[in-house]
């Protein structure tokens, strides 16, 4: 039986879809419109219909995107443009959500980075100066004044990797300014965790905090740049960030040496050839598999991320 909040979420679902269909015919008239009667639009309305009832119906309150989905789904079934979309888009960004929701959240990550660039990019839902905009435009992200070369994007990934991995030990490969091992450590005591955290960069940030090591070493020399007495200390489990791009092919084995089960491995920018052949070679010399956690790189789009095809959780 509903409890009585889920009445009250699904009472207010209700609202807030009667106010933005009340939206809609005001602003394309599209209510009213009969259906085209065509069985295969039909099922395609009904099937993302029902997706988005079943994703909203516990959290009572609609996201930009399922409002949009809504709407196209009323423009499929009128047969008609939305928003200025001609119908033929509309019915191929319905099949396309579909598709992704059909899929599962772990993928072989090798198959996404097989993928040629360009094919990459293509499959995005943010072109390629949006994404690059996502770093920063009139001025770069900042945490505690310190720059913190991410995407906006990653600003909610990461925190939500952190929560739900509860990692005891983060590593982070390429300190920059310190920003991010300082907001790993902000994050995690917002959720009530103290990680160990260590942050390693051939240039030592110009910060200090009990949370974090910082380590002062050239990657690439990985060996000896993290000691086997420091990292055997290091509580599992671990998430890896690998935000130096030197060495890749030597850091990506070390690691997978020492990583364990349910670690996560984040290899940032692997967005260039030469990077997801690195990745790609790793995978296929890795004698542990590895999977692509949809979660996060396509929470936003596919690959909505500093990280493209790039948090791989350990088998
Ligand atoms: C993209 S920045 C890191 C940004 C930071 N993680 C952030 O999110 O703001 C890359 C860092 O890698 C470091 N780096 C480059 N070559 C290195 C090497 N051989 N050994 C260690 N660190 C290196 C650079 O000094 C630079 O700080």
């Amino acid at each position: 039986m509903a409890s009585a909040s889920t009445y009250k979420r699904k009472t207010q679902w209700k609202v807030i879809r009667e106010m933005d269909e009340k939206l809609d015919a005001e602003s394309t008239s599209l209510s009213g419109l009969l259906a085209t009667g065509n069985p295969t639009s039909d099922a395609l309305a009904t099937e993302v219909e029902s997706i988005v009832d079943a994703r909203v119906s516990d959290r009572g309150v609609p996201n930009y995107y399922e409002n949009r989905l809504l709407r196209l789904v009323t423009g499929l079934r009128a047969g008609s443009k939305v928003d200025g979309i001609e119908i033929d888009a509309v019915q191929r960004e319905l099949d396309a959500f579909l598709d992704v929701s059909a899929s599962p959240r772990f993928v072989d990550p090798a198959e996404r980075l097989r993928r040629p660039v360009d094919s990459m990019w293509s499959e995005r839902v943010v072109d390629e100066r949006a994404y690059r905009t996502m770093q920063g435009f009139r001025e770069v992200p900042s945490w505690r004044g310190l720059p913190l070369i991410k995407t906006a994007y990653d600003f909610v990934i990461y925190p939500m990797l952190i929560d739900e991995l509860k990692p005891r030990s983060i590593i982070e490969l390429g300190s920059g300014s310190g920003a991010s091992a300082l907001w790993f450590a902000d994050v995690a005591d917002a959720h009530g965790m103290s990680p160990r955290i260590v942050s390693i960069d051939i240039v030592r940030p110009q910060i200090d905090d009990p949370r974090v090591d910082f380590i002062k070493a050239d990657i690439t020399r990985i060996g000896s740049a993290l000691k086997d007495s420091v990292i055997k200390a290091l509580p599992k489990p671990w998430l890896v960030i690998d935000d130096a791009h030197v060495n890749v092919p030597d850091v990506l084995d070390f690691f997978d040496d020492r990583l364990g089960t349910g670690d996560y491995l984040v290899i940032e920018d692997s967005n260039s050839p030469s990077n997801r052949r690195n990745v790609l070679d790793f995978l296929a010399r890795s004698r542990n598999g590895y999977l692509l956690d949809r979660r996060y790189v396509d929470m936003f789009g596919e690959n909505s991320t500093s990280a493209l095809d790039g948090v791989l959780k350990r088998l």
